[in-house]
């Protein structure tokens, strides 16, 4: 791996890589734990075109956590608004000695021009491209189950609410199915794209159907900001079909695993009470993201030394 870009170009035993080495990484700086110097003398710059919480922040505690010097990128105040090119941007930050580029962008296919116009010995890491992929994301959800269920070849994953906007989705779909376990695509007809199918999903419009065959559900968050209007009829109309509450973890497998990328629309895709609730593994996500995020970092950057 010299950069990673998504899932569908990782093989299951590259996955596992590092997934297993990501184990070693939970904890890392927290406490009695101490700091790792994986990344000493090394520069990481988040190069970030789109709002970010989670992915943000933690790329940036997990460089530093290895000893990275670290640079937060972002449009506003920058030279972008003086028309400078998204290539020329990442050129110039480049030209201040990096060695590492994580970048979101809502064009998909970004990280993968950076990768081809970057010097060579620049690593890019995706953290999310439009609706393409996301897959630290993919990644974090995997090493969740698998931390939870103890495996992940054999499980039934369903994957809800907006397939079509979710580049969650397309990295879960890549990774889940490489390590083994049955992937199942639910939503409204408007948000499951038919060729999904193509991936190798079984594709669902009906949740309260396959409810009881899943051991996880992954709560994909309804895009609001990149969808056209009329997609489905109203939000309580989406809530009752889609949504989780009460009512329907109490029709699903009782052991059922619960995650969502975030951030949630609380009362939407999942109410508080169940968001918060026992099966839900949501905040675990971002502590593990940290940890799978310094073993990607820390594979990548240390690749051909
Ligand atoms: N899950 C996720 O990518 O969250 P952010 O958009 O906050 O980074």
């Amino acid at each position: 791996m010299k950069h990673l870009l998504g899932l569908e170009e990782l093989s299951a035993a590259e996955i596992t890589r590092v997934l297993d080495a990501a184990e070693g990484f939970v904890g890392v700086g927290v406490g009695d734990v101490p700091k790792r110097d994986d990344l000493k003398g090394k520069v990481v710059v988040n190069l970030f075109y789109e709002p970010s919480t989670r992915t943000r922040v933690s790329f940036g505690l997990a460089a530093r956590r290895l000893g990275a010097d670290t640079l937060d990128f972002t449009p506003g105040g920058s030279s972008t608004a003086k028309g400078e090119t998204f290539i020329d941007t990442a050129r110039n930050i480049e030209a201040m000695g990096v060695d590492a580029v994580v970048v979101r962008h809502s064009s998909p296919g970004a990280p993968h021009v950076l990768a081809k116009h970057l010097r060579p010995h620049i690593r890019v890491v995706n953290a999310g491209d439009g609706a393409h992929e996301h897959p630290t994301q993919g990644l974090l959800d995997i090493f969740s189950i698998r931390q939870r269920k103890g495996r992940v070849a054999g499980l039934t994953v369903g994957l809800v609410g907006d397939i079509a906007h979710s580049r969650v989705a397309r990295s879960n779909i890549h990774g889940l199915i490489k390590l083994g376990a049955k992937v199942i695509v639910c939503g409204p007809t408007t948000l499951v794209p038919p060729e999904v199918a193509r991936l190798g999903v079984e594709v669902a419009h009906d949740l309260d159907a396959i409810l009881p065959r899943c051991d996880v559900l992954n709560l994909l968050r309804v895009q609001f900001e990149r969808q056209r209007s009329g997609l489905f009829p109203s939000i309580r109309e989406y809530r009752l079909l889609f949504g989780v509450d009460g009512d329907r973890m109490r029709r699903a497998k009782p052991d059922v695993l619960l995650l969502a990328p975030g951030p949630i629309n609380r009362g939407v895709e999942i109410t508080p009470e169940v968001a918060d609730g026992p099966s839900s593994a949501i905040l675990d996500q971002v502590t593990n993201g940290l940890a799978v995020r310094m073993a990607v970092l820390s594979l990548l950057c240390r690749a051909g030394q």
